[in-house]
């Protein structure tokens, strides 16, 4: 397959589990990548974008930065993500605004950067990842799903707003799948992830939680135009595991 030839795209979040694996694909299909995180110097792509998502002119200058680096933008993967626990009496200021800068105002900002540079040149995709505690609750981390439910409803607005623009933008709601963000998770309660996510795996239909690639696939299919007619979808990749 060669999905994306000439094409060319933005992924933020790319030096974590599911975002190598995002830039690992986009490139194998063709695309020519330029990768955003704090730490971007190990990875293989056309242009490397470091910074804090948490600083707003880094966030509303990425998709311009990328457009001079590659030459054109036509994807974009906002990706990047970050995960408090806690019920919201558990919940402190500095939870709040780190959940909501990184998950929800940092891909604000690089949508409506995005979108204008995309339509300007006939058209685009982009893809969030929200998760599929965004389109159902999950227990304890009441921050984290509101913040992945808001990344859901503004995929599903955007998609609407901006179809007639030929901008898709969609959405993937994974469940658990088997990152740094899962794993640390697990050290942090006293547990050994390796064994951790195999009894995790015993709860999915499937009989085991996600790989990054499980995901990245899907979100490479929502980028191309085999998901010509996708718009404001919310696509959960949950190995047959609804959310309890
Ligand atoms: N792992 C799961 O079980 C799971 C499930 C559902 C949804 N997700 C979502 O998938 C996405 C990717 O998560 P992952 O599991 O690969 O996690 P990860 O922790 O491996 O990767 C997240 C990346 O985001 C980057 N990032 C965080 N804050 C940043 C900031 N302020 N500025 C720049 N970069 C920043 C991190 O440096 C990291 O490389 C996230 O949006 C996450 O919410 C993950």
């Amino acid at each position: 397959m060669n999905y994306f030839r000439d094409k060319t795209a933005l992924v933020t979040g790319a030096a974590g589990g599911i975002g190598a694996a995002i830039v690992k694909q986009l490139r194998t299909e063709g695309a020519r990548v330029a990768v955003a995180d704090r730490e971007v110097a190990g990875i293989d792509a056309e242009a490397h974008l470091p910074g804090d998502l948490l600083e707003p002119a880094y966030a509303d200058g990425l998709p311009q930065a990328a457009f001079d680096a590659l030459g054109s933008l036509d994807i974009v993967v906002n990706n990047a993500g970050v995960i408090t626990r806690g019920s919201v009496i558990n919940t402190t200021d500095t939870d709040w605004a780190l959940s909501l800068g990184v998950n929800v105002e940092a891909p604000f900002r690089v949508c409506r950067a995005a979108i204008p540079i995309m339509a300007e040149r006939g058209g685009g995709a982009i893809v969030n990842v929200s998760s599929c505690w965004g389109v159902r609750p999950g227990p304890n981390h009441a921050i984290y799903c509101m913040t992945k439910a808001a990344i859901a409803s503004l995929t599903q607005c955007m998609g609407m707003d901006h179809a007639h623009q030929n901008i898709r933008v969609n959405a993937v709601c994974p469940n658990e799948v088997n990152t740094p963000m899962l794993r640390t998770g697990f050290i942090k309660r006293g547990f050994d992830p390796d064994t951790a996510v195999a009894e995790l795996g015993k709860t999915v239909p499937l009989g085991r939680i996600a790989e990054p690639e499980d995901i990245a696939e899907v979100i490479i299919f929502l980028a191309s135009d085999a998901a010509r007619y996708m718009c404001g979808a919310l696509v959960e990749v949950n190995g047959g595991k609804p959310v309890g």
